[in-house]
């Protein structure tokens, strides 16, 4: 594990090799940026967004909380979905998940006394438990339970995507962004998908807005 000092240092070496491999990217980066890409994912370190993708500075715009999360009222992320697509108008945007989630693991579990916020976020993966019970305790084993669990979670955060104004307003108005959910295997490396929904696909009538 790196000393603090180290990260800076790295940071130094960093810079001086990419600025020696290409002498204007910093240059050019600094102008704007256009990424093509929103990814929601978990904050887990073993779960580097740019990393696992082998994604460039300026390729994708990033947002990351526990359990890669969408929730209506958090302005956090709706804040960056909101900028991600009306201004820098994204055409993809990822929810990513991960198996052995620390926190869908204790999303199934009792609450922690010593976690009394991160419980109440964790709350979401306990609705999401309920709505899929019997399919989650039929599995085998505590970890595929949790495996089965990163997967729904992933899947209703893409659903909870195309139910915010924001989504539904640029399928009207840019044709996209086009929703996708995938799940990152801590075993061996590799993403896989598990949902898309296009622009104008079916959402249920409750969660539609109104044409003004
Ligand atoms: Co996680």
């Amino acid at each position: 594990m790196q000393s603090i000092d180290e990260f800076l240092s790295n940071n130094r070496s960093w810079a001086s090799k990419m600025n020696a491999d290409n002498p204007t990217f910093f240059s050019k980066m600094a102008e704007q940026q256009n990424p093509e890409l929103l990814w929601i994912g978990c904050s887990d370190s073993r779960v580097p967004a740019e990393i696992v993708v082998n994604a460039q500075p300026g390729e994708m715009f990033i947002h990351r909380n526990i359990a890669n999360q969408v929730i209506a009222t958090d302005f956090n992320c709706l804040s960056v979905l909101q900028y991600a697509v009306n201004v820098l108008r994204v055409k993809h945007i990822v929810v990513c998940g991960h198996y052995n989630c620390g926190g869908v693991k204790a999303a199934l579990a009792r609450q922690n006394p010593n976690l009394v916020i991160t419980n109440k976020w964790l709350m979401h993966i306990k609705n999401t438990y309920r709505l899929h019970q019997a399919e989650i305790d039929e599995q085998e084993t505590e970890t595929q339970r949790v495996s089965k669990l990163v997967d729904l979670n992933v899947i209703e955060q893409v659903h909870s995507l195309s139910h915010t104004s924001i989504v539904q307003e640029a399928w009207d108005k840019q044709h996209g962004p086009v929703l996708h959910g995938w799940v990152y295997n801590l075993d061996d490396g590799l993403l896989n998908s598990l949902i898309t929904i296009n622009p104008g696909d079916d959402i249920p009538p409750i969660y539609q807005y109104e044409p003004i």
